[in-house]
């Protein structure tokens, strides 16, 4: 089962500019979270701090008991052979096959037989889709196809914990739905605690059990998915609807003079109401994800601390969640 990633107070900087300042979450065990941010915003920096290749001047960065900012290198490195990481670019090496590609954290990181080789590879491939593909190069497929082998090189060394950085870059919405569901369908299979970092709307809306949003140098919240789908604050609800109106401009901050001009426009699309999606299940045939009763249990148990629209909106989806028993739904005091 995936493992709980406790990220404490952490600040960054390169030399005098401020990267972000005092962000605190947990990642919980086998959820999947996603990361929203416009570009820019440090959240590269954000998933390289949390594997110990950089080092944020404050805070802490729990697993397993390592903290990944300040425990001695050994057990940083150590550490690190939990994660799997999926990089922007998918990061593979264009004169080699898919197979000896997937095929290289083995090679480099273990001292397996070529048989053991080959069977773990294959079975990756079978996970991503693409069986058959093995044998070609990089150049040879499509971009979906690469993500795709970028996520199966990710899985060879089976992490606990899979980072995936921006896993929709270059993609068309068609793909992009398929990645979304094959995060899904991972995270059913291997219950690896997972972290997407995205400022795709549909896989916002679609994958995570949590989210959150860096901007401005800071954490603007993290939490259950259904905290930030109902949000009110106007950086979350012009990030969620894809508005031009609001604080996030063109070169990230604006001035207040534009800020005003455009606060009538921000009202009157505010006043539209934001619906939320369900979020995707299991392909048929695969296991139920078996974060989904974790995540009930931890959501409920703080209800009483989130907001009045992310409360109710909790207790609809757990209401009409297919073969989940009925809810109590205290009559009084619910905010719904
Ligand atoms: N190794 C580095 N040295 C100095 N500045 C860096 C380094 N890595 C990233 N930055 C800066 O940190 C900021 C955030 O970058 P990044 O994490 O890549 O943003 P995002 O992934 O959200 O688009 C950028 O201004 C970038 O120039
Ligand atoms: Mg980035």
């Amino acid at each position: 089962m995936g493992i709980e990633v406790v990220v404490e107070g952490l600040t960054k900087s390169f030399g005098k500019q401020s990267i972000w300042r005092d962000v605190t979450l947990t990642l919980p065990a086998g959820e999947v979270s996603v990361m929203l941010g416009p570009s820019g915003t440090g959240k590269t920096v954000f998933l390289k701090s949390l594997i110990g290749l950089l080092k944020p001047e404050k805070g802490r960065v729990l697993i397993n008991g390592v903290d990944m900012v300040n425990s001695p290198e050994r057990d940083i490195y150590e550490t690190r052979k939990l994660f799997g990481l999926m990089f922007q670019d998918g990061a593979l090496f264009g004169s080699m096959s898919l197979f000896d590609n997937i095929a290289f954290p083995l090679r480099e990181h273990t001292r397996k037989k070529e048989s053991e080789i080959r069977r773990i590879v294959m079975e990756r491939i079978e996970v991503v889709g693409l069986l058959g593909a093995e044998g070609k190069l990089p150049g040879e497929i499509s971009g979906g196809m690469r993500k795709r082998a970028g996520l199966a090189r990710a899985l060879v060394l089976d992490p606990q914990i899979i980072l995936c950085d921006e896993p929709d870059s270059g993609l068309d919405p068609v793909r992009t739905a398929y990645l979304s569901q094959l995060l899904i369908d991972l995270n059913a299979q291997i219950d690896a605690t997972m972290l997407i970092v995205t400022h795709n709307l549909d896989i916002a809306a679609t994958v995570p059990d949590n989210m959150g949003m860096l901007f401005r140098r800071e954490l603007v919240t993290f939490g259950p998915r259904e905290v930030l789908l109902t949000s009110e604050e106007p950086v979350v609800a012009q990030f969620l609807d894809g508005r031009r109106e609001g604080p996030i401009g063109m070169s990230e901050e604006k001035d207040a003079a534009t800020l005003a001009a455009e606060a009538d426009a921000a009202d009157a699309a505010a006043a539209r109401p934001r619906t939320i999606v369900p979020q995707l299940e299991p392909s048929p045939g695969l296991p139920p994800r078996r974060a989904v009763a974790r995540r009930r249990d931890r959501v409920m148990g703080m209800i009483d601390q989130l907001p009045p629209a992310a409360r109710s909106a909790i207790r609809r989806t757990y209401a009409e969640s297919a073969g989940a028993p009925t809810l109590p739904i205290p009559a009084a005091g619910s905010g719904t």
